[in-house]
This record gives structure tokens, C-alpha cells and sequence, in this order.
């Protein structure tokens, strides 16, 4: 019998890209999403296209238009599907969002996690979970580490420079935006089912996760989104720090090769910070020089002083524990390589009629 992966989420970028890879390797792929990334953010967030893709050119791609909120529509597609591996990255993403729509936002992100966890429980409880957390459960504590200014970007003035921010960083006693507290809650959840009930569980805390399949708008997915605006010779406002806010950015399909390894030899509530690391990380002012290299366009943009809400200033990722327990994954995609195939599929979603 073939083996089964399911995963939340589907039409969004992580999610749809690990419908692919696993399909790649011969998995039987079962997706659910409701397009809810439409609900969230308009028109400009709809995913049908990327459902449409992964209807269209995976062999054996089966789509659950089901809302993980859904409790009793949870229990049973778990207990139907009776995956071998499962993916969950539905989740409503955005801080500035969380603020406008708190209870969409907990009863996704949250509700919806441990609607999944409990069908786990009961009908797969040997079944590998993964989780995409995000750093964001970190709150601003990161902003209180000493930092050096650059020409071009902040950085770490402390030992944090050389690998960037680990698991046992903090999460308590800090702000972190109504989106951050219930991805924490979620988070904990994963963990606790790990540990109380043993089940095979781990949360990845995403760094800026990206990739040609991101539907980047404003609130989510910047380079995706940075990338648009100069393609479409539009203004990208920067929020504060002077541009200078640094992220690591790790593509999708290295993501989903980290699920890959995670399957093989999984372990019980573990925790592991995933992002691109130090070597994939810029400001916002360099993502800019890198694109309109790329695009041979000017950059337009706006500059407004006043920071999102406990937006990190500087952040990336300590890859090093994730590397000690699965030797074989590393980062594949540089940076460049990233935002020249992001810069090549926005260029063609741009031209092809919609
Ligand atoms: N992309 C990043 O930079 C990043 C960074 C850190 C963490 N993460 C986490 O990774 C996960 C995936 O992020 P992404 O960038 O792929 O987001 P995304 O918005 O592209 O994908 C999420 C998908 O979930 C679906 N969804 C949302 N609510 C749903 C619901 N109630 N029921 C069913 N489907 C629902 C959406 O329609 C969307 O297709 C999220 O948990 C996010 O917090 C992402």
C-alpha cells in the first residue's frame, strides 16, 4: 500500500510545496484548505490557483475543501485518510491582521491545531506530525538583544552574530501581536502532545519561508510581495528601522526537505528554529539592490517611521540544532537564487491571463 501524507494548507506556498515534494517521492497526497487566505487578505490573497496547479499536474492529489476549524470535519478526514505523515501550515499568518479579526485568528491558529493533535490521538497516534510554527513566538524579545547598525542593515552585537537566535531563547514575557500568542499557543500544544501523550511531534519555527508559489501580499510574504511591486513598478512602504530590518530566508522546497528527514527519523515534541540562517539573511535595503539587479527595475518606495507593531529589527535563525539532528539537510537555495525564481514566476503570473 501506498503511503499517505496529509497536509493543511495546501493551496498555500509551504503547503503546496510540500504537496509536490512528497508527490515527487510517491506519496499518495491528501490537501485540505478552504481558500481562507482570501477570506484573510482579499482578492489578492486568493490561492484557487495554486489548488488549480496542484489538481492539474500531480498524479494522485486528492483536495478537502474543509475548514480546519472544523472539529468534527477534522476527526473524520484524519480517521478516513489515515495518513503516514502529517503536515499542518493552515494558519492565518499575519500580525497586522491577528489585531482586526482576533477571533479568526485564535480559532484557526490555535483551535485549529489542536482540532488536528486530538484526531491524531485518536486514530494515528504513531503518525509524524510537523508543525509550521514561526519565530514570532519569540515575540520582540529578539529586538532586546544588542544590535550594531550598518550602512545597509542591522546585526547582532553580541555572541548571537555568528549563528543567529536558538530554541531556548525565550518566548515569555514579551510582546507579540495577537497572531504571535496564538501560534505560542499552538506551538505549546504540539509540543505537549509530544511530551504527555508521546506522540511523534515537532514545531518548525519559520524564519521568512518563501519561494516562486508565495501569493505575497502587504501583510505577508515581503519578498514575495517587494518583488511584485517592482515588477509592477508600484511603491513598497517600509515600516521604521530605516529600512535596515534584517530577515533569513530559506525556500520552500528546502522546508519541505527538512519534513523529509523529520519523517525518516522523527522524535517527540521537539523544537527546532528554521529559517535560511545568517548566510541567507538581508534588510530590506538589500533585497532591494538584489532585485533590481534582477529586474533591471528601480525599487519605488515610501518610507514610514513608525515600526510594525514588535516587528523584529534584526533576526536569523540558529540552524545549528537542526543540523546536529538531521546531518543531511542543509540549505540548498542561496539567497539569490531564491528572489531570481521568485522575480522569474512573478514575471510570468504577471504576463498569463488571469
Ligand atoms: N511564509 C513565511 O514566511 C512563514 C514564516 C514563518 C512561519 N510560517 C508559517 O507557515 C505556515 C504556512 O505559511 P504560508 O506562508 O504557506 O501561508 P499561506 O497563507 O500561503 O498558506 C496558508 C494556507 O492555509 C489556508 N488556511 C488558512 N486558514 C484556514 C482554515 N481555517 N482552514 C483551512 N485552510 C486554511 C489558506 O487558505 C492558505 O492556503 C503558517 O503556519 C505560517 O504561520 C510561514
Amino acid at each position: 500500500m501506498g503511503r499517505k501524507i496529509l497536509v493543511t494548507g495546501s493551496n498555500g506556498l509551504i503547503g503546496s510545496e510540500v504537496c509536490v515534494y512528497f508527490a515527487r517521492r510517491g506519496f499518495k497526497v491528501h490537501g485540505a484548505d478552504n481558500n481562507q487566505r482570501a477570506v484573510f487578505f482579499g482578492p489578492q490573497g486568493d490561492t484557487r490557483w495554486n489548488q488549480q496547479r496542484l489538481q492539474t499536474t500531480l498524479a494522485d492529489f486528492t483536495h478537502h475543501e474543509l475548514d480546519i476549524r472544523n472539529r468534527q470535519g477534522i476527526d473524520t478526514l484524519v480517521k478516513e485518510v489515515s495518513p503516514h505523515l502529517l503536515v499542518h501550515t493552515a494558519a492565518q499568518p499575519s500580525h497586522d491582521r491577528a489585531a482586526a479579526i482576533p477571533f479568526d485568528d485564535f480559532d484557526t491558529n490555535a483551535g485549529g491545531t489542536l482540532n488536528l493533535l486530538e484526531a491524531c490521538r485518536q486514530h494515528c497516534p504513531e503518525t509524524p506530525f510537523i508543525h509550521m510554527s514561526t519565530n514570532k513566538v519569540y515575540g520582540d524579545g529578539p529586538n532586546r538583544v544588542a544590535l550594531v547598525e550598518l550602512e545597509k542593515r542591522w546585526d547582532y552585537g553580541d555572541s548571537h552574530r555568528d549563528h543567529g537566535i536558538p530554541e531556548t531563547f525565550s518566548i515569555d514575557q514579551c510582546l507579540h501581536s495577537l497572531f504571535g500568542a496564538s501560534k505560542a499557543a499552538a506551538d505549546v500544544l504540539v509540543q505537549e502532545y509530544g511530551r504527555y501523550f508521546n506522540l511523534p511531534t515537532c514545531c518548525l519555527r519559520g524564519g521568512c519561508l518563501t519561494g516562486p508559489n508565495h501569493t505575497g501580499v502587504e501583510l505577508h510574504g515581503f519578498l514575495s510581495y517587494l518583488v511584485k511591486c517592482n515588477l509592477e513598478g508600484r511603491e513598497y512602504s517600509v515600516f521604521g528601522y530605516q529600512g535596515k530590518q534584517v530577515r533569513d530566508n530559506l525556500h520552500s522546497e528546502d522546508v519541505a526537505a527538512f519534513m523529509h528527514e523529520f519523517y525518516q527519523r522523527p522524535r517527540c515534541g521537539e523544537v527546532y528554529n528554521l529559517g535560511g540562517g545568517k548566510e541567507n539573511s538581508c534588510s530590506i535595503l538589500e533585497a532591494f539592490e538584489i532585485v533590481e539587479a534582477l529586474s533591471g527595475r528601480r525599487q519605488k518606495y515610501t518610507y514610514q517611521n513608525k515600526n510594525r507593531i514588535g516587528d523584529h529589527i534584526c533576526y536569523y535563525s540558529d540552524l545549528r540544532k537542526m543540523k546536529q539532528h538531521y546531518p543531511r539537510w542543509a540549505v540548498t537555495c542561496s539567497l539569490q537564487q531564491i528572489i531570481a525564481e521568485i522575480v522569474q514566476a512573478w514575471h510570468d503570473r504577471l504576463q498569463s491571463p488571469s
